[in-house]
């Protein structure tokens, strides 16, 4: 990975980017900033792409088409798995839009129509290379799984028992699976590594605001980390 994309949705996600890039030039796309630089001696290219897929599928596009040949999203998520909890990471290994809904025409549900495949998989190395780095800052505290990404804040029981048990989700959020797609499509790598700042359910979003900020740093620590090693 000679140049590697970085992508956070919201400030808190890449304020840290800010402060450890060595920053060589700035470009704006469809209303997105992108900051060019270096991390570590490594090429990277960041920006946060604002909440939502549409947001997370444009700002792909133009990073790709800016040359990078990684993607790597950091950020938060409801955690679905009861097995975790606030502040611990998930690594995609594949994402999935939950709200892709075609059921009347008979689709499953997260079925895009006419596509081959709907969970976009995530890049098997940049994975493992984010689990090393999860074993050194967090052990015991990460694990393995599918994302799903909806355009909708989940807070609800009843949806975090559909979401798991249905579609297997590990966890939800806004953005990563509209990356997924977009990487797909132009073949470029990607994982999405997310740290839980709540369980969606009804305290979610007195959660994600309590604990949006430590685990937007607990995301960058693990990507500082996997540019060192790759
Ligand atoms: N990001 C963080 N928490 C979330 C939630 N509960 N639903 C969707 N996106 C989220």
């Amino acid at each position: 990975y000679s140049r590697v994309g970085i992508i956070g949705a919201m400030a808190e996600e890449i304020e840290l980017l800010h402060e450890y890039v060595e920053k060589s030039n700035v470009f704006v796309k469809a209303g997105i900033t992108y900051v060019e630089g270096t991390l570590h001696g490594r090429e990277v290219v960041f920006c946060r792409s604002g909440v939502g897929k549409v947001n997370a599928a444009v700002c792909t596009q133009v990073l790709i088409d800016a040359g990078v040949d990684c993607v790597l999203f950091t950020g938060v998520a409801g955690a679905l798995d009861p097995k975790l909890n606030i502040g611990d990471i998930v690594i995609s290994t594949s994402c999935l839009q939950h709200d892709m809904d075609c059921s009347p025409l008979g689709y499953a549900r997260g079925q895009i129509p006419f596509q081959e495949t709907s969970e976009f998989l995530a890049d098997p190395k940049l994975v493992e290379l984010a689990f090393k780095a999860c074993n050194l800052l967090f052990p015991d505290r990460h694990m393995k799984g599918k994302i799903l990404s909806g355009d909708q804040f989940v807070a609800s029981r009843d949806v975090v028992r559909q979401l798991h048990e249905e579609l297997n989700g590990t966890c939800t959020e806004m953005e990563g699976a509209a990356l997924a797609q977009v990487c797909a499509m132009n073949d470029i790598p990607y994982v999405v590594i997310r740290s839980m700042s709540d369980k969606a359910d009804g305290s979610a979003h007195v959660n994600f605001a309590e604990f949006t900020a430590v685990a937007s740093v607990n995301s960058h620590r693990i990507i500082d980390e996997m540019i060192q090693h790759m």
